[in-house]
């Protein structure tokens, strides 16, 4: 039997930050407000040449690092993301140009805010098959690109920000222990972002309309997180049988400190039992549970055998849990050289460029 155990970990945010302050400058808002009614105080927004695979491929790296795991080690590489580079090619396939993954399949999985959860279980799930031996789950989000910075109701509470996680098989018992995965597509108007796809392909109409950034019903979307959170929690506490006092830490969705404090009413849990950063870096979407968790494990926070829950609810509507024990890294079987190994990349891919360019001149045409 195969257990998918979490082994590398890694964060990126951009260093530009966005603080309430500076909102109250660009939309009727102020400090107070955003903080009583969120608990975000500043969030990260990338630069002009970051992006969505950049930001993912920063915190691979480290993740990589951690692991004492080559890129070319990787069987496979899911990356959760709303906020893609382009519909197509997906961004998992670009991490992997750029980290010079070459073994690796990829693709990207899209659902919102809970697309980490869905990654790292459908990764758990072909390792423990025994398909793989090893996966990169990452969430990254340009989300900034997509916000309409003149909608007080909405910019207030997006940020920018990549996590990476490496899942690995052992025959030791641990890892990833269970996984509830749910969606309610009824709720899709809830939280959408419409223009750009197949129904609302770019037009000057569509971007009049504004059909390029995120729409929200924030009540709404409140009301459905408060409901699903303790829910999701109880129902994958089950499905691992284990009890709530076995748990060591809560990893939620850093949406709002609201819907976080009314999970913990449910759960009859007290606040310190939740991983919370949200405050520093807003809603990250899919990136933020993977980001407070690097960040739990740096500061010595999560520690080997400590059980914790990671739970999430986003667009979709979708919501979810993931049980795991925290393992840490296995043990080293070699020196590795990740970073080495994705300058090398670049040049390999540059080279993987020309001689297609080549190969097309010489042997292009169908006859
Ligand atoms: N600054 C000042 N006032 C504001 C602001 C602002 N930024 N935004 C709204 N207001 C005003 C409203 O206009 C309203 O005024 P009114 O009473 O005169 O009409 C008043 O403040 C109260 O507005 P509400 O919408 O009732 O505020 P609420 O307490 O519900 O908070 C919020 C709004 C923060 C958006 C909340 O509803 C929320 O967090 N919802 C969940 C959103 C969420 O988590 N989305 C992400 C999902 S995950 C994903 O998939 C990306």
């Amino acid at each position: 039997m195969q257990y998918a155990h979490i082994t590398g970990w890694g964060m990126a945010v951009p260093e530009s930050v966005l603080t309430n302050d500076d909102l109250s400058k660009m939309v009727e808002t102020n400090d107070a407000w955003i903080r009583e009614r969120t608990g975000i105080r500043e969030r990260r927004i990338a630069r002009e040449n970051e992006f969505s695979s950049t930001l993912a491929v920063d915190a691979s790296l480290k993740a990589l690092e951690v692991a004492n795991l080559n890129p070319n080690d990787i069987d496979l590489i899911i990356c959760s993301t709303s906020t893609p580079e382009y519909i197509f090619p997906a961004t998992a396939c670009l991490i992997q140009d750029q980290l010079g993954a070459t073994r690796a399949g990829a693709f990207d999985l899209s659902a919102a805010c809970t697309g980490f959860i869905y990654a790292l279980n459908m990764a758990a799930q072909a390792i423990r098959s025994g398909s793989i031996k090893s996966a990169l789950v990452i969430g990254t989000e340009t989300l900034s690109r997509f916000v309409n910075w003149k909608d007080r109701s909405t910019c207030i509470l997006f940020g920018d920000g990549a996590g990476a996680f490496v899942l690995q098989a052992s025959d030791n018992p641990g890892g990833v222990l269970s996984a509830v995965m749910h969606s309610d597509g009824s709720g899709g108007d809830l939280l959408s972002l419409q223009g750009g796809g197949s129904r609302y392909p770019a037009t000057e109409e569509t971007v009049h309309d504004g059909k390029h950034f995120i729409r929200m019903n924030g009540h709404e979307v409140f009301r459905f997180a408060t409901r699903v959170m303790a829910h999701a929690t109880h129902e994958v506490l089950e499905t691992a049988d284990l009890l709530l006092e076995d748990i060591r830490w809560i990893i939620p969705h850093q949406a709002n400190i609201r819907i976080i404090e009314a999970a913990a009413r449910k759960l009859k849990l007290p606040m310190e039992r939740f991983v919370i950063n949200l405050e520093r870096y807003g809603n990250t979407s899919t990136a933020s549970i993977p980001i407070a968790m690097v960040e739990a494990v740096e500061k010595g926070q999560l520690k080997p055998g400590d059980k914790i829950v990671m739970v999430g609810f986003g667009a979709g509507l979708t919501w979810g849990a993931l049980a795991a024990e925290w393992t840490g890294p296995l043990p080293p079987s070699r020196k590795v050289y990740p970073r080495q190994y994705q300058a090398a990349a670049r040049l390999r891919s540059i080279w993987l460029r020309i001689v297609r360019f080549v190969e097309g001149i010489f042997w292009g045409r169908y006859e």
